[in-house]
């Protein structure tokens, strides 16, 4: 078999010799990623449950006896992927990733998931009914199916449980009791291992509010507040840590058990951002499917990073991956005004500090932030005095940090900050330095329009603000929208991703006792449990035999949401739409569609490449009626806003731009008549011709269908997805004036330009390259040639560290991939043919393949360098000096997966 390692990556802190580094750690709202050092899963080719995998472990173990690498085995996978957590040193990557006996090497993986705003008061807070299950019709499938997931096996993969907590009985394993599952990977404090799992027994965990939120949504029920599957039993399998880290190994695990116990359902609020189907935790989960579960997996909380994010697990063919919407209705706090006429308004309120006491605020006058310069009132430059005692202070969000407009508000006399949005939108919370002590917290568009009249100058009369503790419904300015915070797809082989969309801003849900037992968050990891509950009552209903009949349901029977009157959101941001529970356990309809770019049968959507030649693709679409009775059935076509992330010169942009150009989809027949337990195929052209590839647009629509002659009523939609462009067509390297790739300073702050870098390869005088990518990379290569001749390769110095690589991160260009040579060389696998390179000048090749399938790869070469070790720690093989000649394998471009 063919030899790989996947996107492993390391702190900073953790960088090792001989290895590389990505630093992809970002701010709040994101996702922070290494790898554990030293760490990883070697995947073999047998399938799991085969009685063949203590063979395969034996054999691979002899073979890196025969190369020399000492390593220990610490986990054996068996049920959902045979493979094997192992441990070795890093430098010998390439030499295990080669090993025959080796189908796949990845690295472990470490990632955080940080919790986007949640509110919770420091006030117990109260049960309330859920307001999404109107909008996704669970209320109906509750009333008139009376599906409550009664009998259905949920897992949920998360921080653990408060399972004390009213809404789920305070029981454990007795009868009758929800939670009849439970065991812990990870711990309270994540070791990369699993040294620190407290294994199976005690679901309860709260140091994390997470978990606890998100099986309120799945199935917490106290009466007043109900999941979305509130009988469903449970296993509550603990894969993230106290500080919201989760490893591979630890996901592993807890899919392996999960089958063991017997999960129908599994809900996976998390994951790495190794956004390619082949990462072992995709992997599994598409066996899991082709088992017979329904995984659902959590899009991921990059929205504000452009295309191409979402995380592995989710990005598999076998999970539906679950976007975020913003529902036109939600809870938030609220605070009085009472204006002069003595009329009170409530005003919604958001993003309280825990750490500060409750804001006890009676009576406190409201005033306006004046700045100095031109009366405007973001508060980022000082404040007109304020004169009344304990003011709030009301300051425009924008251009400065919160903690700048807090210092602002305090030097001129302030008591409490309410930063109001001038945009329209759910508003987040505000968080900054708690140490200044200023309470503040964020209003609305509407409440900041409201506010902002009363303490314009003109106005004559005086208001005061009451703050209330409790939770209070509101309207949001927009009624539907994809929340600004869900991952965007599609995945790098442009399948649709994310699948559906469920709801996933402002969730009220469960909280451990101690964070106030109710409360808000924010998150695809809200929209997915959500996802889940609604899989688990279409399992209940047994109207479905296989996890694509369940998939093909929900991802059919979704509705689409508009962004501009005429024009649906993305299918690469929303997927199929918001999920919609009724008509997807009432569906008769079915489709399996076949994906173009990877071939898999099982899609539901189109997933296509566009190539300069055709520009025009002939997709069948079957259409199969699960009813007795036959089905006329009415098809158009109305296409999404397409969207770009790069400007036409092939630069990654900031954020998302949009595009009105849409493709045309054309059928062989625009009506249909299917008859009962029949299935009929419908011919689909889909023409990019008028889309100008230049433009690097990712363009989709939503096949409607109608029954009969009654066009308001749509009764399944399928989303068709197409990048119109060639992946090798978007340089994977940022433009040339761009500081990325350079040769970095040993300490990673400083790109190396002007004379050429002596190394003496010792101390941390070695050779360290920065680069970053814009789009995702299935392979990188390092090699090595002399200063005279840098195009001709002498050695291979890393083949197999880089691949499926995750794209950087836009928010801070400091994200890079670091490089570290440690003057190793080979050319061929065996260990003992490593050899130092002797001193002298060199440049190292970097090779960056684009995309699946792709040959076409683009070479950057580093500046001229100099070895020159010194005298007392050379140790140099002679090998080195021997003519240059590449005689690297090239065999295999890359490990291809067997594809059903
Ligand atoms: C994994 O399986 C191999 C082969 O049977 C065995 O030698 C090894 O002890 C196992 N390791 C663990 C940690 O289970
Ligand atoms: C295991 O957890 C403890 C705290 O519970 C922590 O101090 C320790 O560092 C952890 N072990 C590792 C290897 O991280
Ligand atoms: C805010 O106003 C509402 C409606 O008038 C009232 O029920 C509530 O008690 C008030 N809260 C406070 C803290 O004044
Ligand atoms: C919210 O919307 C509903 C339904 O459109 C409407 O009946 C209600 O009055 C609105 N509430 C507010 C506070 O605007
Ligand atoms: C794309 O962006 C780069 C970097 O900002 C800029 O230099 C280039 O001119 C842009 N190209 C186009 C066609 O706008």
């Amino acid at each position: 078999m063919r030899g790989c390692i996947a996107a492993s990556i390391l702190a900073l802190s953790a960088l090792a010799l001989g290895t590389w580094a990505q630093s992809q750690t970002k701010g709040p709202q994101g996702v922070s990623i290494n790898t554990v050092p030293n760490s990883y899963i070697v995947k073999f080719s047998e399938e799991p449950g085969s009685i063949d995998w203590e063979q395969a472990v034996g054999d691979f173990m002899a073979d890196m006896q025969k190369v020399g690498v000492s390593s220990r085995i610490t986990i054996n996978f068996t049920e959902v992927i045979v493979a094997a957590a192992i441990t070795f040193e890093d430098q010998y990557v390439d030499q295990v990733a080669m090993l025959p006996t080796a189908a796949g090497l990845f690295a472990v993986n470490q990632a955080s998931l940080a919790p986007l705003a949640s509110s919770s008061e420091p006030v117990e807070q109260p049960p309330l009914p859920m307001l999404a299950h109107t909008y996704t019709e669970v209320s109906r499938v509750h009333d008139e199916l009376k599906l409550t997931g009664k009998g259905v096996k949920v897992a949920i993969l998360d921080s653990g449980l408060d399972h004390k907590h009213p809404a789920f009985g305070n029981c454990f394993q007795t009868d009758g009791c929800r939670i009849q599952y439970a065991h812990d990977f990870i711990g309270d404090v994540s070791s990369g291992d699993s040294t620190n799992m407290t294994g199976p027994g005690n679901p309860l965990s709260t140091c994390n509010p997470h978990g606890t939120h998100v099986a309120g949504i799945l199935a917490g029920n106290d009466g007043v507040f109900k999941g979305v599957a509130p009988d469903a039993t449970l296993g509550i399998y603990r894969i993230i840590d106290c500080s919201g880290t989760t490893t591979t190994s630890a996901i592993l695990q807890a899919l392996e058990q999960a089958y063991k116990d017997g999960m129908d359902v599994i809900s996976i609020s998390a994951g790495t951002p190794s956004g390619w189907r082949f990462s072992p935790e995709s992997t599994a989960v598409y066996n899991l499917r082709k088992k017979g579960k329904v995984v659902i997996a959590a899009a991921g909380n990059d929205g504000t990073e452009n295309l191409w994010t979402v995380l592995s697990p989710a990005v598999s063919p076998g999970a539906l991956a679950v976007a975020s919407v913003d529902l036109p209705q939600y809870y938030s706090y609220y605070f009085n005004v009472t204006t002069a006429d003595g009329g009170i308004t409530q005003i919604e309120r958001s993003g309280h500090q825990r750490e500060l006491p409750p804001l006890d605020i009676v009576d406190a006058p409201l005033v306006g932030a004046q700045d100095a310069q031109g009366g405007a009132d973001y508060a980022c430059g000082p404040i007109a005095d304020i004169t009344e005692k304990n003011a709030i202070v009301l300051v425009q969000r924008g251009t400065c940090p919160y903690t700048t407009k807090a210092s602002n508000v305090i030097a001129a006399g302030g008591a409490v900050m309410i930063v109001y949005s001038a945009v329209k939108e759910i508003v987040g919370g505000v968080s900054y330095d708690q140490n200044l002590n200023l309470p503040a917290f964020s209003t609305s568009y509407e409440g900041g329009q409201f506010l902002r009249q009363l303490v314009s100058p003109s106005s004559t009369g005086s208001a005061t603000v009451n703050v209330d503790m409790t939770m209070h419904s509101f309207n949001a300015s927009i009624p539907y929208q994809v929340s600004y915070f869900s991952s965007w797809g599609p995945s790098p082989e442009s399948d649709v991703k994310p699948d559906v969309s469920a709801p996933g801003r402002a969730i009220y849900s469960s909280l451990p006792q101690e964070y106030g037992m109710y409360g808000l968050m924010d998150g695809t990891s809200m929209a997915t449990p959500y996802l889940a509950g609604v899989a688990a009552l279409l399992v209940q209903s047994k109207k479905f035999f296989k996890p694509t009949e369940v998939y093909s349901a929900i991802v059919n029977s979704a509705r689409p949401i508009l962004q501009t009157q005429d024009q649906y959101f993305s299918a690469a941001q929303q997927g199929a739409g918001l999920v919609q529970a009724y008509r997807a356990a009432t569906t008769t309809l079915h489709f399996q569609v076949r994906a173009l770019a990877t071939g898999y049968t099982d899609y539901l959507a189109f997933g296509a490449t566009g190539d300069e030649k055709g520009r025009k693709f002939e997709m069948t679409l079957p259409v199969s009626n699960r009813a007795s009775g036959a089905v006329q059935l009415t098809l158009s076509f109305v296409p999404a806003i397409s969207a770009t992330a790069f400007n036409e010169s092939g630069v990654l942009l900031p954020t998302t731009q949009y595009s009105t150009a849409a493709p045309k989809l054309t059928f062989s027949q625009d009506s249909l008549t299917v008859r009962g337990h029949s299935q009929k195929d419908v011919k689909v052209t889909l023409d990019l011709s008028d889309i100008p590839s230049s433009n690097f647009l990712v363009v989709s629509g939503y096949i409607h269908m109608r029954v009969g002659s009654d066009t308001s009523k749509v009764v399944a939609s399928v989303p068709v997805l197409s990048s119109a462009f060639k992946a090798s067509e978007i340089p994977v390297l940022p433009p040339k004036d761009s500081a990325y790739p350079c040769l970095i300073s040993s300490d990673l702050t400083r790109c190396l330009t002007g004379d050429k870098v002596t190394y003496t390869m010792s101390g941390d005088s070695f050779p360290k390259v920065a680069f970053r990518i814009q789009f995702p990379a299935i392979r990188i290569r390092v090699r090595i040639g002399h200063a005279k001749t840098p195009d001709h390769v002498t050695a291979s110095v890393t083949e197999n560290s880089y691949l499926y690589n995750q794209r950087n991160m836009n928010s801070d260009n400091a994200y890079f991939y670091a490089y570290t040579w440690n003057g190793k060389a080979y050319r061929s696998l065996k260990v003992e043919n490593t050899f130092d390179m002797g001193d002298g000048d060199y440049v190292l090749q970097f090779w960056f393949f684009s995309a699946t399938g792709d040959v076409e790869s683009t070479m950057w070469v580093t500046p001229p360098f100099t070895i020159k070790r010194d005298a007392t720690t050379s140790s140099v093989n002679s090998d080195s000096t021997e003519n240059p000649g590449d005689s690297t394998s090239d065999s295999e471009e890359h490990n291809g997966e067997d594809d059903d």
